[in-house]
């Protein structure tokens, strides 16, 4: 099978079925643009039923995603997208970068949730971007913008209530879309504890890659109970 891309925690193979690709969640964890990084025995497989889970029930509320079946532990079929070079984050409560960036109080509530967009460049640094700038430099148009601003927000419903039934509360998090051949935008990547910040909303214990970035305790115990709970809502 031919590795059509490699990236930090995912490779993309062609395996020759046509418009698919094979997505293989690899075991590292890496945190600060891969200063730091370690394996986790069991992450990728955590990562790979997290995503599947979560890609399952937006496609129930009508999100289109790129995702077509499961093949085993730690791979799934996907369909073939071109990753539009944007990370769309969207925050409900101020962590990470923002707190750092704007000396925000950590925890501080956004209602309405931030849009925010940053140029998918590791060589660069990830920079925020507007929405203007990103369509100067082609990377999107407006209408797509503005499809990317309305599914990430449709998410944002969706997984906010999903993760309060199971005691998580969504602090933030970051998607990938990507365009078919014909042009249709699909929701793509993956939505994992790697991907988003997830809270217990007494204790603010994190359930999620801050276990890692932090040194706050066991990314495989949170992982795993992530899963658990989303299980229980089966
Ligand atoms: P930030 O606080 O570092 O800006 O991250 C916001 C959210 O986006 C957080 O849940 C982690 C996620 N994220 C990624 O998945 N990949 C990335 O490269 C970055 C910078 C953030
Ligand atoms: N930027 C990602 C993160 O910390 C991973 C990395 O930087 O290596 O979430």
């Amino acid at each position: 099978m031919k590795i059509l891309y490699e990236g930090k925690a995912k490779i993309l193979f062609d395996d020759g079925v046509p418009g698919t690709l094979i997505q293989h969640f690899k075991d590292s964890a890496t945190a600060f643009n891969a200063e730091k990084k370690e394996e986790f025995e069991g992450k990728g497989f955590l990562n790979r039923a997290i995503s599947e889970h979560l890609f399952t029930v937006l496609a129930a509320a009508g999100i289109p995603t790129h995702f077509v079946e499961t093949i085993d532990g730690n791979r799934d079929r996907v369909r073939r997208v071109d990753i539009i070079p944007l990370e769309v984050v969207v925050r409900n409560r101020a962590a990470g970068s923002f707190v750092k960036r704007f000396g925000a109080p950590k925890n501080l509530p956004f209602v309405p949730p931030l849009f925010e967009l940053y140029l998918k460049d590791d060589a660069l640094g990830d920079p925020q971007i507007s929405p203007e700038a990103s369509f100067a430099l082609s990377l999107a148009t407006e209408e797509e913008i503005a499809q990317l601003k309305v599914f990430a927000l449709t998410v944002n419903e969706v997984l906010t209530a999903l993760f309060a039934k199971v005691g998580l509360l969504l602090a933030d998090y970051k998607l990938e879309f990507g365009r078919t051949a014909p042009g249709e935008i699909l929701l793509a990547d993956e939505i994992s504890p790697d991907t988003m910040r997830l809270w217990d909303p007494e204790t603010m214990e994190s359930f999620d890659k801050d276990l890692f970035r932090e040194d706050k305790g066991d990314l495989l115990a949170g992982y795993r109970e992530v899963l658990r709970r989303l299980e229980a809502t089966l």
